[in-house]
């Protein structure tokens, strides 16, 4: 039977590259679903037309092709038609979406990775977004030589930059975790694949049993 909730409820997850979240993500979809609620499972950048186009121009261009501005309008566009064909549309039907990535890969990314300025990026995520923000977030805070370890050898080019870049992301997740630690919740990502999602499930009860019923 389908669990009632009082409205749609947008959960996202983030972290640096091979933190594990993207396994998590699928996780909690299924885990959710089995236990009846409606489920959009999705991710940024991606999973819509010009979405999947501009993930291919993100992740594929060589290494040096994309300015840090570029790039970071990129990342706006596809999250634009994200939202509008994506996330509103499952939130209006009342369901749970899972996002892999959003607004806070941005700051943590484009502003601490690539030095952009970080109040701009916050006012283009609001254009973006048209202002929707996430309810809950997951950080998968592992470190840089986990991240590094677990990756597959074909990096893309974000994947490409190096161990400085990703100590930066690391520490800008920190930053926003402890500035919105109502919305942001850290997981070890250091644990085995099970003990990362029981702390998820541990985080998330209490949120879904006031959202509920
Ligand atoms: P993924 O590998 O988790 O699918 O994410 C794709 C890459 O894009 C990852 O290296 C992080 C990066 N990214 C940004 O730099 N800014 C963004 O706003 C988003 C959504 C992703």
């Amino acid at each position: 039977m389908d669990k009632k909730l009082n409205k749609g409820v947008f959960i996202t997850f983030e972290g640096i590259d091979g933190c594990g979240k993207s396994v998590q993500s699928r996780r909690l979809a299924a885990y959710l679903q089995k236990k009846g609620y409606k489920c959009r499972l999705t991710f940024e950048p991606g999973d819509c037309a010009l979405g999947e186009e501009l993930r291919r121009v993100l992740l594929k261009s060589p290494a040096g092709s994309l300015s840090a501005r570029t790039e970071a309008l990129l990342f706006a566009t596809a999250r634009a038609q994200h939202v509008d064909e994506v996330i509103i549309p499952a939130l209006k039907r009342g369901e749970i979406v899972i996002c892999d990535r959003f607004i806070d890969s941005t700051i943590a990314y484009q502003g601490a990775g690539r030095g952009l300025d970080i109040k701009f990026l916050q006012a283009l995520n609001a254009f973006a977004t048209d202002g929707l923000e996430p309810d809950l977030t997951f950080v998968l805070r592992v470190s840089v030589a986990t991240s590094l370890g677990r990756r597959k050898q074909d990096f893309d080019r974000i994947e490409e930059e190096g161990k400085v870049f990703f100590s930066l992301i690391a520490d800008a997740y920190s930053l926003l975790a402890e500035q919105n630690p109502q919305r942001i919740k850290v997981i070890d990502g250091e644990a085995d694949e099970d003990k990362v999602f029981a702390q998820i499930c541990q985080k998330l009860e209490p949120f879904l049993a006031s959202e509920g019923e």
